[in-house]
């Protein structure tokens, strides 16, 4: 699918085929997209943790039932937990210098071995490390950039997905032997749409002038009719939900799962 129209078609599906498995190709496809994924000082923050629902023991997926996930568990017939581990400042200086010696990063721009092991190191990048919320704040910030490219691998498998809070409980943690240093960041749930991968139409985004600014803050970024109508005609922007029929198709999909309509 070309980009854009994978961007535009992305939604958040909730309605999942259970009986459907994902091939491992697939999954893979998914992997390599968040480990392809832009990332600072080219660390390696994410880690992911793949299931199948059905190897689950019921009393697991119930564990991981909260306030905004629960149906999606029993539909969904793979799980991928996403963490960080929040030991990614480890062997940074080197990752940086292999930059260095790839002439990923040159002298042109101020690089060096040096560079790093005298100066970013020690005066910039480890007082980050020893900084908690900083190093909170940049392992969610680049594990979230990570599963974007997931998500967006995902749909342009065909694949339905959507995100997830879990609250990493005891039991969670010990059935699936996570180390001490990895902390929860979303669950994603993956499978073949049920629902229309439009799921109903694009969902409300208010326009770019409310959002982005050039030049100022107070200069509202005005969108060019011309390019938002390519954007439509290549399908990063689509039909806006609700199409005519979507209650009818949620209330079916709940009927046929025993759900509420
Ligand atoms: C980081 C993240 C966490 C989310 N957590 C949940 C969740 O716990 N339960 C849920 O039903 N949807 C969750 N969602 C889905 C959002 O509610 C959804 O993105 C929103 O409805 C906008 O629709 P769209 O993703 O289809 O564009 C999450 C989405 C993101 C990006």
């Amino acid at each position: 699918m070309e980009f854009k129209k994978v961007v535009g078609t992305r939604r958040s599906v909730r309605w999942l085929k259970p009986w459907k498995p994902v091939e491992r190709e697939k999954l893979q496809i998914m992997l390599e997209a968040a480990n392809r994924a832009t990332r600072s000082m080219n660390a390696d923050y994410p880690r992911a943790l793949v299931i199948q629902r059905d190897e689950l023991p019921m009393e697991i997926r119930d564990a991981l039932r909260n306030p905004t996930t629960s149906a999606e568990l029993d539909l969904a017939p793979v799980y991928i937990f996403w963490y960080f581990d929040v030991e990614y400042p480890k062997g940074v200086q080197d990752r940086l210098k292999e930059l260095v010696a790839q002439h990923a990063l040159s002298a042109s721009h101020g690089w060096s071995d040096a560079y790093v092991d005298d100066f970013l190191w020690p005066q910039v990048l480890s007082p980050i490390a020893n900084e908690p919320m900083a190093l909170m704040f940049m392992g969610a910030v680049e594990t979230g950039i990570a599963i974007c490219n997931a998500v967006n691998a995902a749909v342009d498998e065909g694949l339905g997905t959507c995100l997830h809070a879990f609250t990493a409980t005891k039991e969670v943690k010990d059935a699936f032997g996570v180390p001490d240093t990895w902390i929860p960041v979303w669950l994603q749930l993956v499978g073949y749409p049920l629902e229309e991968p439009e799921a109903g139409g694009q969902r409300p985004r208010k326009p770019l002038s409310e959002l982005f600014f050039e030049g100022h803050c107070n200069n509202p970024w005005k969108e060019d009719p011309e390019v938002t109508e390519l954007l439509k005609k290549e399908g990063m922007i689509q039909q806006p939900g609700p199409f005519p029929y979507r209650e009818q198709e949620v209330k079916m999909l709940s009927r046929m799962f025993g759900l509420p309509e």
